[in-house]
């Protein structure tokens, strides 16, 4: 695991023949072989070889983090699995959230899930990008589109959303990125075009509901015409945009970065937000929500830019973009 894959091997055994497996299928189990899912993160599937049992175990302990810390973020991440799939619906039918299955304190902080079938959405970028697969992008956006609808829709809350979250979340990206590929002047331009966004409070007339919080293309499933959705320790009260904008700002970055061409990007974005516009409501609710769309895209857009792996050129045509969409967004 996190620190000594032996040393806690044998009480994960014991833990999950005790507390996962019974929920799954019925004793006796044979053999775990243990294989790492995520490079970047400590993220495992145990397979157990006789009920051919597959679970994914997520370690939150790291370096980086206190156990305290960690721990705490297991128990956020197990909480919001439970209170989506019971209180909010997404436990059933075609768009659901993994189901918690437990969490364990002195296994480095682990969270036990079902396994996602199916492939993510990252895939399906790709295949699009060199495979010229480009109607099962679509196909697959019009899916996850209908996720977030189910998401939003079953969550709605009765309070208004304010600029409050989005104007804080700049202020810490710029923040930020201003150690890395962000210049003073750039900088400035960037917080003036903003400027002009927190003067358009009426522009926001909606209500806030629960968001993902961390729409990303490796944290959504897409078997067949189902979606089911990972990885929701950022999930919290917000504008719809907020995920709608983080999965554009995606889309984008990915067509700059792996074919060059950002524009290759937009008949997905508009087709996305179509699809989710006329599941939610109607036509008219497109063009409300595509116009505060871009402020969401440039916070998405430098949320990408942050990342240290990305090189540097492509950061700043990142943080070139973000300026773009708050310049001529509004
Ligand atoms: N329940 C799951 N089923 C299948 N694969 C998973 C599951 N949970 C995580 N993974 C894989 O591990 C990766 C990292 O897990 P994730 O929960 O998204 O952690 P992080 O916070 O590091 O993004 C995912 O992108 C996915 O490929
Ligand atoms: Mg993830």
């Amino acid at each position: 695991m996190a620190t000594s894959t032996y040393a806690k091997a044998t009480t994960l055994y014991p833990y999950l023949k005790n507390e996962i497996f019974p929920q799954l299928a019925p004793p006796p189990y044979g053999r775990l072989k243990i294989t790492r899912l995520s490079y970047q993160k400590p993220v495992y599937l145990f397979s157990e070889w006789t009920k051919r049992i597959q679970v994914v175990g997520k370690v939150f302990e790291t370096e980086l983090l206190s156990s305290e810390e960690a721990w705490q973020r297991t128990e956020r991440e197990y909480f919001n699995l439970k209170q989506l799939r019971e209180k909010f619906g997404m436990n059933n039918g075609r768009y659901r959230v993994v189901a918690p299955l437990g969490k364990n304190k002195e296994l480095s902080a682990l969270l036990v899930t079902d396994r996602a079938p199916g492939k993510i959405l990252d895939f399906y970028i790709a295949d699009a990008i060199y495979g010229h697969q480009s109607k099962r992008l679509f196909e697959k956006l019009s899916s996850l589109a209908r996720f977030f609808v189910k998401l939003h829709r079953n969550t709605e809350l009765d309070r208004s959303v304010s600029l409050e979250l989005p104007r804080a979340y700049l202020d810490n990206l710029l923040q930020s990125l201003s150690k890395g590929p962000l210049d003073a002047a750039k900088r400035t331009a960037i917080e003036s075009y903003a400027a002009n966004w927190w003067e358009k409070e009426g522009m926001f007339t909606d209500h806030e509901v629960i968001v993902h919080g961390d729409a990303t293309p490796t944290n959504f499933f897409l078997p067949h015409r189902e979606v089911i959705g990972i990885d929701v320790d950022k999930m919290k009260r917000a504008d719809r945009c907020w995920d709608l904008g983080f999965i554009l700002a995606e889309l984008k970055h990915h067509f700059m970065w792996r074919m060059g061409d950002g524009w290759a990007a937009e008949p997905y974005i508009g087709h996305f937000l179509w699809e989710y516009a006329i599941t939610y409501q109607n036509e008219q609710f497109f063009y409300t929500m595509t116009r505060k769309i871009p402020l969401y895209m440039a916070l998405g857009l430098l949320r990408i830019a942050r990342n240290t792996w990305l090189d540097e050129p492509h950061r700043k045509n990142l943080i070139r973009e973000a300026k773009r969409c708050l310049k001529y967004g509004l």
